[in-house]
Parts: structure tokens; sequence; C-alpha cells
């Protein structure tokens, strides 16, 4: 499957100031749902069709590695995917290293399926995923019995296939689906009956889609509990439109779309719509229109947003996991807003695609937004409107396309580097956000 997206070529964005927005949009499909649904069609018999699929760079990356340990996987279209199912011992050793590019979620989860083969792996990845923390999913495999080995917790990630895994027992001691799903991942392999706690719960899409496949889950409280040794059988999965590129549109439609902003087709499980009740909170203006649930495990609903002033709030910790992705473009809605707005206990920020919170204070002091970097967190000042210039993305997806919508407030063009990411997870985003009203060109 080739890798080739519109913004590979482009290395920064000009965005004209001020503007309005509106219109009907979509998104593509979700990063997270994507991943899985390629991982467990790939452990199945029988094959899986996905529909809606993100042909983004990470899910690409993950692709690309399952071919390597021997994955039959066509793309008749450019978001239809068929995964010919290798079952649950069908994989092969990888002639070389797993390259998974900038996706944290890739190397995670696949360090999880990867610890009980018969095979040894190594997965290695950019330069802003080779610089981020492994241990967390290696301490809990290991704990299984898995022979897992990094740089100092960092990759390359080192992985002796260890067939005769245990269940264990395991509470999160961070809120993260990226570990979760990595202990149920080997505790599909394992004998006896994986038990994972959260503390706060994170987005579940694992859990979900384990379910489509026909493994038996269920939840005691907090914790999740699966047996090990089910078999997956190969299912259709039609992938929601992804909840965090349309955030970038739902915070642009408050900022500037006083005909209103609609968003079709949109996953909103509710552990990953943490925005909206942020949004909301502000004063945003949004409607949720559900749309019938058939079949599919995740809810879908079209979402409608019209421009509101927005006022500034305080976030607490637990808020934190069901919007963790969407902090960079809430800190642009935060600029924005009348008066102050505080997130405590977002130390995961620091350790994503960039530190997050490091960057976008870089972003807000070159838009003369008044703000305190706070060790966990961020504090900001709304300003009425905001300087232009050129600021820094970290290399960060995320972080380009919210200094993108920060344009639409400001009073002379923004001029954003470093863009190309912004593949990683929106391929198409340029001719969305033109479509949508934004000024914005390739620098
Ligand atoms: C993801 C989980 C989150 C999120 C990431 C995708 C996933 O990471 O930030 O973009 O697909 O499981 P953590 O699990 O580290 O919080």
């Amino acid at each position: 499957m080739s890798g080739i997206t519109e913004a590979a070529g482009t290395r920064g964005y000009r965005v004209a100031a001020g503007g309005r927005v509106g219109g009907t949009l979509t998104v593509p499909g979700d990063k997270s749902i994507s991943h899985r649904a390629l991982m467990l069609g790939a452990l199945a018999r029988g094959d899986t069709r996905v529909t809606g699929f993100l042909a983004g760079e990470d899910c690409l990356a993950t692709a690309r590695a399952l071919g390597a340990l021997g994955v039959r996987i066509e793309r008749p279209h450019e978001t239809t995917v068929l995964v010919h199912g290798a079952g649950e011992a069908g994989l092969s050793a990888p002639a070389t290293a797993l390259d998974l590019g900038n996706s944290g979620t890739a190397m995670r989860l696949m360090t999880g399926l990867l610890a009980p083969q018969r095979f040894d792996s190594t997965l290695v990845g950019d330069a802003s995923l080779m610089r981020r923390p492994m241990q967390r999913v290696v301490v809990p495999l290991a704990m299984m019995g898995a022979q897992i080995h990094t740089r100092e917790g960092r990759p390359p990630v080192e992985i002796r296939g260890t067939p005769h895994l245990r269940a264990i027992h395991y509470s999160l001691p961070v809120a993260s689906a990226q570990v979760k799903s990595a202990v149920l991942l080997a505790g599909l392999a394992a004998a006896g009956e994986t038990h994972v706690t959260e503390g706060t719960p994170s987005r579940d899409h694992t859990e979900r889609m384990l379910g489509a496949f026909g493994v038996q889950l269920r939840h005691a409280g907090r914790t999740l509990v699966m047996a090990g040794g089910q078999p997956l059988r190969g299912t259709a999965v039609d992938v929601p439109a992804d909840f965090s590129s349309a955030a970038f549109f739902l915070v642009a439609g408050c900022l500037a779309a006083p005909a209103g902003l609609t968003l079709t087709n949109i996953g909103v499980n509710p552990t990953r719509t943490g925005l909206l009740d942020l949004l909301r909170r502000m004063g945003a203006d949004i409607r949720v229109h559900p749309r019938p649930r058939l079949t599919r495990a995740e809810p879908v609903a079209d979402i409608e947003v019209r421009q509101s002033a927005l006022t500034g709030i305080t976030v607490t910790e637990a808020e934190v996991p069901l919007a963790i992705d969407e902090f960079p473009v809430f800190f642009v809605a935060a600029a924005c807003a009348r008066g102050e707005t505080l997130v405590r206990g977002a130390l995961e920020l620091r350790v994503k695609e960039s530190d997050r919170l490091a960057v976008m204070a870089a972003g807000l002091a070159t838009l003369g937004v008044e703000h305190r970097l706070l060790p966990d967190g961020l504090w900001i000042r709304g300003a009425e409107s905001l300087a232009g210039g050129r600021v820094a993305s970290g290399g960060d997806h995320r972080i380009a396309m919210a200094f993108a919508v920060a344009a639409l407030r400001a009073r002379a063009p923004l001029e954003i580097e470093d863009v190309a990411n912004v593949a990683t997870s929106f391929p198409g985003f340029e001719r969305t956000a033109r479509a949508a009203g934004l000024g914005l060109e390739p620098l």
C-alpha cells in the first residue's frame, strides 16, 4: 500500500487572517479505530472488510508492519481495506525492523500483539516516536512474562517472542487506552483471565471491537475481564469519521461560523467527545444529531456548530483523558474566549507527538496571548484578537491544524512551520480547510 498523500511535500501553511467558515463537511476516518481494525483483522480467522478506513500515514504504517508479518492486506479503494486474517498463530517473522513512523498507537499496540509470538521483532519509528515513553507498556507485558528491551524506556522496542504469557490483574497507573489495549492484545494469547482496571476511563474502541470480532469480554465495575485463548472471527468494520479531526472545525465554527457549520458521520463515542462538554461549558452552540446505530459498534452523529461568544473555564483532571488529543485546538478556543482558562493534570500532553504544552505555549506567545506554562497544564487569558506571525508546530500534526484555526481570529496572516505530519491523521486537511472557508495555502 502506498503512503503518498497530498501534504507530504508541504513544508508549511500560510493562513489568511480573519474570515468565516461554514457549510457541510466530512473528515477522514477515525485513526484509533482504523489501527485496531487492521490489527484485530490480522489476528482473526477469515477476512475483515474495513470501510471508511483512514488512509493516513499512521495507519498505513500499521498496514505495512502487518504486511511484513505476512498478513495479506488489499486496498481496493482509498478508504476500503480487506484484511485476510492470518489467525491467532498465523503471523510470521519480519525480515527487518518494523518502522511505525510517527505513530505511538501503532508502536504500543503492536508491542502487545507481538510479545506472545513465536518469533522476535524490533519496532522503530521517526525522530518523534523514538523519543516517546514505552516503559508504560513494557511493565505490564513483562508481568505477563514477555521479554522486551528498550533503550531506557524508549524505542527501539526489541521483543523476544514468548508464546506462553500469563494473564495478569493490572491497574493502569496512567489513563491510557494504548496501555489498556496492549495488555488486552497480549491477553488474547495468554493463559487465564486478564483483568485491566482503569481509574479514569479512556477510549474504549478496543473493547468494543473485540466484541465485534466475537471475543467475550465483561465489565466488572472499572475492571475489564477477558479470558485468553479466544479466537477472533473476521468481520465488517465501518469506521466513522474521526472526532479528533472534526474537532478543528468544531472550534473553527465556534469562532467564525455565523450561519453554522455541520460535520457529518462523526464518531461520538462518549470516551472521545470530552471536547463537546468543554466547549459547551464555555458557551458554545453545538447540536448533536445521532444517526441510527444499526449493527455498528460505535455511535455516529452529525454535529452542528454555530458561532458564539466563549468564556474561559477550569478543566478538571478527570476530563483530560476524554479530550486528550483535542487540547491543542482547545487552547486556541481558550485563547479566543473571554476570561481565564485553566487546565491541570494534563502531564500526558508533554509526551505526545510533541510536548504539546510547551509547543502550544510558544505559539500562544507569538500570537500575543497572555498565558502561563505549568508543569502539568496551561493557564490562558483569552484575547479579543490574536497577533499574526510565524509559529512552530513542533512537527506535530494536531498543533499545525490548531494554529490554522487560530488564524480566524488573527489580525495578520499566520505562518505555520513543519506541517508534513498533518498527513499522519488528516490527509486532505488543506482541501477541507479551504472548503470550510479558511484562507490556507502551502508556504
Ligand atoms: C490512542 C490513545 C491516546 C491518544 C492517541 C490514540 C489510541 O493515547 O492520545 O492519539 O488509539 O489508543 P494514550 O493511550 O497514550 O492516552
